[in-house]
């Protein structure tokens, strides 16, 4: 039912207030709880969310006007509502005419419909995309700028393509291993991989997806502009050879291959990820620059290929962000594979095909057919003219705070391109934030709880602190671990390697971290992402009921190991 919107009395003494903006616009939908307006009274300004949903059907005055607490500001109902005598009351109890408050409303609108759209994005991976869909669902015009293909380095580059490498690896062992499973009469002997096979599938998958991520954009009607966006000034972007206006921009431009400043000879072929997802034909051997998820994840590919494979990492473990248990763990597999491994170590140069690095204060060199640089992701901000507009950046990439915000009020930065977390589920997770506090609800980044996966098998999948952060933080914790051979689905499986280790802070059994080295773990990650969430305790996922047979109660029983004691070993 429509109702009036009034100059709220916000303190004892206030006996009239200030309009001083209005963040949404006549005919625009209104959630419980979005910002709808802000009022300076004489001591403070205050921002009012809206307490009912509905859709504005008029603003009753305009920025800058002070009237009396208690008259009418607005009308908001829903759409079909005529409101038209609601408004000639709220107009004689304003002491306006229909014709001045229509003037009024005009100027008041004149700021947001100058510009062509609300909403521009620059970029359509999967942060951009995503953001994209986010506003036009919450009813802004949007359009979003891509120079390539939709889906950024996730689809085309990284995350899809990897992982229907890594597929075909698993279809692979199923086959070289069936025999254990009592499939016969296959000559295991034989089979290999055919990598133009591979790869075709690998195009097929990406066009899908591609496609699918464009027809998302059209059925949401957002606008599709092919080209390479740049900023004008801070409200127009530059494309080819026409500009777009817009209320809001988001910059969603990822980021690219770093590489090292070292000497690298001419004849040196250097491979990034991208060129490495092409391969056609495996190579004898490769040196992989960087033990980072790219790195070993390309390492556990190609020595499944039959490739030897060598990693180079500078600092003294490979995959140095994730548990130090579970990366000794899957560094013995790896080993176990024929993969050899050099931590500690800088690479100095690269002389055709061989790399030269410092060991132990020893010069030492390996020789490879191919050589993938894999030492991280520097953001994309080259040609935004962002200096120009005086956006600041920091080691290359744009800063924001946890709602995206530049330092420009009307600019947001998500993804790769602000460097804060590389990864495209937060990219998506970041350009839904960005969008809802365009829309004026008051969302934020959690950056302490974000799941990170790396797709070797077994996988690994972890979220918060790892044991030793969580000992340097927190002094005294509690661990719970379980191992998978004690599992029952797992040895139906034939995959009984890895665990699962959780970590608890002891007063009131918060979690702090679970990591996973195990089958299904980058599935099985959510339940404990929610958990931390939710703020829930050790022992409530402990008292959880899990199904029976499945993977996820290694996770119950880890749980329960870290309040008292496991039951199954
Ligand atoms: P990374 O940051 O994960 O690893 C780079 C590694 O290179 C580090 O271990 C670092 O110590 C090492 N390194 C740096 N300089 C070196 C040097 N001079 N010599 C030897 N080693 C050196 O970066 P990576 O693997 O390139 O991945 C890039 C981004 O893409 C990351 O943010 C990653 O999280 C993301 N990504 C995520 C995936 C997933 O979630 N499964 C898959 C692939 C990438």
């Amino acid at each position: 039912m429509a109702r009036y919107i009034i100059m709220p009395k916000l303190g004892f003494n206030m006996s009239e207030g200030k309009l001083v903006k209005w963040y949404k616009k006549e005919g625009e939908k209104i959630e419980k709880g979005d910002l709808f307006f802000s009022v300076e009274t004489d001591k403070t300004n205050m921002d009012i969310e809206a307490t009912e949903g509905g859709f504005v059907k008029k603003l009753l005055i305009g920025e800058g006007e002070k009237i009396e607490v208690t008259l009418p500001i607005a009308v908001v109902g829903e759409k079909e509502d005529n409101v038209d005598s609601m408004i000639q009351d709220a107009f004689k109890q304003l002491g306006k005419t229909a014709q001045s408050a229509e003037v009024a409303s005009k100027e008041q609108n004149t700021n947001s419909t100058d510009n062509e759209y609300e909403v521009t994005v620059i970029g359509g991976g999967p942060g951009g995309y995503v953001a994209a869909i986010k506003a036009a669902q919450m009813g802004k015009k949007t359009c979003i700028i891509e120079k390539e293909n939709f889906g950024g380095v996730c689809l085309n580059r990284g995350c899809i393509p990897t992982k229907t490498l890594l597929r075909s690896i698993e279809a692979l062992k199923e086959v070289k291993e069936c025999s254990t499973f009592g499939v016969v009469n296959i000559d295991a002997s034989n089979v290999q991989l055919d990598l133009y096979k591979v790869q075709e599938r690998k195009r097929k998958i990406i066009r899908q997806l591609v496609g699918g991520v464009k027809g998302l954009l059209k059925s949401n009607g957002v606008t599709i502009i092919k080209g390479e966006g740049r900023f004008v000034d801070k409200n127009t972007i530059a494309v080819e050879d026409r500009t777009i206006t817009s209320d809001y921009i988001i910059i969603a431009t990822g980021s690219e291959a770093k590489n090292l400043p070292i000497s690298v000879s001419p004849e040196t072929k250097l491979m990034t990820s991208t060129e490495a997802l092409d391969m056609q034909e495996a190579p004898e051997s490769i040196a992989i620059i960087g033990g980072g998820v790219i790195g070993i994840e390309f390492a556990y590919f190609m020595a499944n290929t039959g490739v030897r494979v060598t990693v180079i990492e500078f600092l003294d473990r490979i995959l140095p962000m994730v548990d130090e248990e579970i990366t000794a763990q899957a560094g013995e597999m790896l080993k176990g594979l024929g993969v050899e491994i050099y931590t500690g170590s800088q690479v100095m140069e690269i002389n055709g095909k061989t790399v030269v690095f410092k060991k132990d204060n020893r010069r030492q060199s390996i020789e490879a057919e191919k050589i993938l640089m894999a030492v991280g992701r520097t953001p994309n901000i080259e040609g935004l003219n962002l200096e120009n507009m005086g956006i600041k950046t920091e080691k290359g990439a744009i800063v924001t705070d946890n709602t995206l915000r530049t330092n420009i009020d009307n600019i947001f930065a998500i993804g790769d391109v602000n460097g804060k977390a590389m990864l495209a589920h937060v990219a998506s997770m970041e350009g839904i934030t960005a969008v809802e506090n365009i829309c004026g609800k008051r969302t934020a980044m959690d950056y302490d709880k974000i799941p990170s996966a790396i797709y070797i098998q077994p996988e690994i999948a972890s979220v918060g602190l790892t044991e030793k952060q969580a000992k340097e933080k927190y002094g005294e914790i509690k661990t719970g671990k379980f191992p998978l051979m004690a599992n029952g689905k797992a040895k139906v499986a034939g995959e009984e390697r890895g665990l699962i280790k959780v970590i608890v802070e002891p007063r009131f059994n918060e979690i702090l971290g679970v990591h996973m080295y195990c089958l299904h773990a980058t599935d099985m990650i959510s339940e404990a992402v929610v958990a931390m969430k939710l703020e829930g305790t050790a022992e409530e996922i402990a008292m959880t009921v899990h199904p029976h047979p499945t993977v996820s109660e290694v996770v119950h029983e880890a749980f329960h190991g870290a309040v008292d004691k496991t039951i199954h070993f």
